[in-house]
Parts: C-alpha cells; structure tokens; sequence
C-alpha cells in the first residue's frame, strides 16, 4: 500500500486557499501578497525608527517605512507576473507591470504610519480587481481583498468570494489558520468613531456620538483603520466610522486603497458598509485619489448611523 501523509496539525494559508477552490491564479497571487506583507513585518521590526526617513549613522539614507513597504510590495507584485497594473496609495498614477496579466492590484502599503513611533498597530490593505483600470468601476468589482495587521502579532485576513479568513504569522514565516469564516453579527459590541473633530460642525455626528455615550456602548479607537476594523471582524461586531468635517469634507479615509477593500470584507462576513448613502461597494472610482466618508460594521448600526446623519 503506498504510504499516505497524515492529516497536517495546521492549515497554511495556500493549503486553506487551494481547500476553498480558490482558482490557480488567485491563489498564487494571494501568496505573493502575504509574501510581500513578510517583508513589510520585518522592515517593520528591524528598522530603526528614531532614524527612519533620514540618514543613519553611517550617513546612508533611510527611506520612510511607508515609501520602503511601498517599494517592497511594487517589487514583489512585479515579480508575481500576475498583475497587470498597480495603484498605490504612495503613487500619484496607475503603473502598468505586465500587460498579459490578470489582475489589477490596488493598495495601501503602511496604513498608520504616523502611529509607528508610538509602536502602535498599523497595517497594509489591498484590493484585487480583474485586470484594467479601477476608474469607472466600484468596489464591488473586487475578486478578493485582504490586509495585514502588524501588532503584537501579524496577522492576515484574507476574503475571494468564499467567506472571510484570518491567518497568524509563525515564527518560521508561515501564515496558520486562526479562524475560518468569521461573521460579523448584528451586535453593537463596540464603537470606533474616526475623525471625531468633525463634531464641532457636523451636528449630526454629535448626535450619534452621544447615543454611543448614553448606551454606554464599550469605546475602541487605536487610529489606525486596521487594528480598529480587524477588531470588529475578529470579535464579530460593532461600528467603525470616519465621516466628513470641515477638515475632510468627504472625510479622510480613500475609497479605492482603504475603504473598498475593508467593505468587501466587512461585507463578505455578513456586516455592512455605507458612505451615508449607499454600499461602498456601489461608489463609482472616479480618482485614484478619491475620499469618502465610511460607516462600516454590523448591519442594523450602520443603518441607525446613516439615519442619524441624515437627520432623522
Ligand atoms: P494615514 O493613512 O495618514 O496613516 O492615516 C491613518 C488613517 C486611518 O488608519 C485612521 O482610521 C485614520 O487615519 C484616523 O483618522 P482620525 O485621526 O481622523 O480619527
Ligand atoms: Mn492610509
Ligand atoms: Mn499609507
């Protein structure tokens, strides 16, 4: 009888990707992103942060974490052969990598940044779109989004379509399962109310701010857009909101590195996303560049947000 491997202990994260029926060409460029995303832990741990984005002591330049994570995942997906074009949040144009290729791949390299040097949470975002320009399409065109979260520990969570997935990483660089198709429940858990300045002249925002209050709804807001949406995902419930002010008319968070890729996860776990109107997935790309406000998490609150904005 020809000897048969035992059933593994731990499930990778192309094992779980190949077991889910994820096509070939997905699966590997899912790959090559948390491939990419393993650079990023480690250019995160290993440089020196009082130096970062200045010369070290030996007079060599050092780039900005969020220009070298931004280099390192460029470098990565051109050597993927995969994508056909990239966005990032870095670029102020689309760059095109290899026109025979299948997807078009838009992301947010360091999301946070600022929250570094306080050695806080941060995060990198993408979206995989079919190749071709995200302008003139929505969200909603996404074949797979994902992020990383580098705390404590890096994790990655991962959504193509079949339920939403999280992955740890291990100290000999694999990504393990977690937890397999987190769902996000109708539960107002906990609030995380970005761009909070926005109170002083969006009444409206007060408005909701203070029924979080009065329901002594639990508060969990780190300023990083990752850690406060992972933490939704991962404990199934509550609200993440940045919305307009006079500051960001359209509030500060852009649609096509940060807030589509969250909604089709967010979505994809059974939760809910809006720009005050409608699904994000449904907001037409029109720049690159394009803010919006966001009101994503569980389904009934982000309804009762987007009816208290509206006045009503
Ligand atoms: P950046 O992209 O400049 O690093 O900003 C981080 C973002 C996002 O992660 C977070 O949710 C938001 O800024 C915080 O904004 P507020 O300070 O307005 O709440
Ligand atoms: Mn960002
Ligand atoms: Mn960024």
């Amino acid at each position: 009888m020809a000897a048969t491997c035992k059933l593994p202990s731990r499930t990778s994260l192309n094992n779980h990707l190949f077991r889910s029926e994820i096509p070939d060409q997905l699966r590997h460029l899912i790959n090559d992103i948390a491939k990419a995303g393993k650079y990023v832990h480690n250019a995160i741990r290993t440089t020196d942060l009082g130096l970062a984005g200045s010369s070290n002591t030996f007079g060599e330049e050092q780039l900005k974490l969020d220009v070298l994570s931004n280099n390192i995942i460029s470098e990565q997906l051109c050597e993927s052969r995969l994508v056909e074009s990239i966005a990032s949040e870095e670029e102020a144009n689309l760059e095109t990598l290899n026109e025979a290729a299948p997807f078009s791949v838009v992301f947010d390299p360091l999301d946070g940044s600022s929250l570094l040097d306080a050695n806080l949470a941060i995060g990198s975002i993408f979206g995989i779109y079919p190749k071709g320009t995200p302008i003139g399409r929505t969200p909603r065109d996404q074949v797979a989004a994902l992020y990383l979260v580098y705390g404590p520990r890096t994790v990655l969570v991962y959504s193509a379509g079949k339920g939403v997935h999280a992955f740890y990483l291990n100290e000999v660089g694999e990504f393990i399962l977690l937890k397999e198709k987190l769902i996000i429940k109708d539960e107002l858990k906990t609030y995380s109310p970005g761009n909070l300045r926005a109170v002083s002249d969006t009444p409206a925002y007060r408005k909701m701010m203070n029924i979080w209050l009065d329901e002594a709804v639990t508060l969990r807001y780190s300023g990083g857009m990752v850690p406060d949406i992972h933490h939704l995902i991962i404990k199934g419930g509550g609200i993440f909101t940045n919305i307009g002010g006079s500051k960001y008319p359209q509030g500060k968070l852009r649609l096509l590195f940060e807030c589509g890729p969250f909604a089709y996860l967010v979505e994809q776990a059974g939760g809910a996303s809006s720009n005050g109107e409608k699904s994000l997935l449904d907001v037409q790309i029109h720049d690159i560049d394009q803010r919006t406000p966001i009101i994503i998490g569980a389904k009934s609150e982000v309804e009762r947000v987007v009816r208290t904005l509206k006045g009503s």
